[in-house]
């Protein structure tokens, strides 16, 4: 089998939970546009095309070539826009002020995290298993690059930067081990130094690889902002949504999906006032819902055929209409 750009995940649920109504659709991580030709099939199966619009947002020039030529036959009913979704109500006003439209969404997607076409191509350096740059930069065009992080850090602000964003155990002497090499040797600038350096001081090979993942992860994010471009772009998110209208999120690991069920769980909360008061009537209602009460996971079938899905948690919010 040729590999595409990208499989998507979850596109089944993604299809069924968030396409319900014509109107207008964000994909805010367009990626080769997978799931944006999922939900654009959707709305073309349900009637809905004609009335629909779609904008597809990615920080990534190379995603934005692929996701075009595949979306390429949807014509107008498609828009694909270069930006960070932490600028996701601003790119959306925009788009729809030169079409005369309403910038109020029936359906947004974020499928956080990087592309299999990303991690698969060694010049951007987001993988441990190739020899690359060490830049893990999704907009190329930014400044920082993983090289720079590694570079300037101190081992006290390395070895919290890898327990923060890793979780990893051993944070602290692979940052000792990293500064010890930059004595040695200069600094790094290739994914296989840092590689080494962590599989020489892992005394335990069989847990190399999971080292490997939380400190190349931890380094990702932080070069990207992960963090708090999520927490930015699901409060513009939701002021976005038109009522019914839901916002989709996929997650691939614990530190982007806990801030996720922790947003919704707050928007989904109505304010009784201070306990022991017993009002019958909430002081403000909730204006959201949460559909999803358990984080949606992909089923064996779908992680045999792409183990991408195994870590993939889907939550939907859907906002209530203000009669409810
Ligand atoms: C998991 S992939 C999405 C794959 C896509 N759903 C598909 O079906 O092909 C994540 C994509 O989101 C993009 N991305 C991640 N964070 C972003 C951000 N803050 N703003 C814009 N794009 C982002 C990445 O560049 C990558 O192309």
């Amino acid at each position: 089998m040729t590999r595409g750009y990208h499989e998507p995940v979850l596109v089944a649920e993604i299809q069924e939970l968030l396409v319900r109504m014509p109107g207008l659709y964000v994909d805010g991580t367009l990626g080769g546009g997978g799931h944006s030709l999922a939900i654009l099939k959707e709305l073309q199966r349900k009637g809905y095309g004609a009335s629909s619009l779609l904008i597809g947002i990615d920080q990534d020039e190379c995603a934005l070539t692929a996701a075009r030529e595949k979306l390429n036959p949807f014509g107008e009913g498609v828009v694909e826009v270069k930006g960070n979704f932490s600028q996701i109500a601003e790119i959306v006003g925009r788009v729809c002020g030169q079409r005369s439209i309403e910038a109020s969404a029936v359906g947004i997607l974020l499928d956080l995290g990087v592309s299999s076409a990303q991690i698969d191509t060694p010049e951007r350096g987001f993988s441990y298993s190739h020899h690359g740059p060490l830049d893990m930069r999704m907009d190329s065009g930014s400044s920082t690059s993983a090289a720079d992080v590694v570079n300037a850090m101190s081992q006290r602000e390395l070895a919290s930067l890898f327990f923060r964003y890793g979780e990893e155990p051993r944070s602290r002497s692979i940052a000792r081990d990293i500064l010890d090499y930059r004595e040695k040797h200069g600094p790094l600038s290739r994914t296989e130094e840092l590689a080494g350096i962590i599989r020489k001081g892992e005394r335990r090979p069989d847990r190399a690889i999971k080292t490997l993942s939380r400190v190349f992860q931890a380094l990702r994010i932080e070069v990207n902002h992960e963090l708090e471009v999520l927490r930015l772009a699901l409060n513009e998110a939701v002021s976005l949504l038109c009522p019914e209208g839901r916002l989709a999120v996929i997650s691939y690991h614990s530190l982007e999906d806990r801030m996720v069920k922790a947003f919704f769980a707050d928007k989904s909360r109505s304010d009784w006032g201070p306990k022991g008061v017993g009002l019958r009537e909430p002081l403000v209602k909730a204006g959201y819902r949460v559909v999803t009460r358990k984080a949606v996971s992909a089923g064996e079938r779908e992680v045999s055929l792409n183990p991408r899905a195994r870590s993939a948690r889907l939550r939907v919010l859907e906002k209530l209409d203000e009669g409810e």
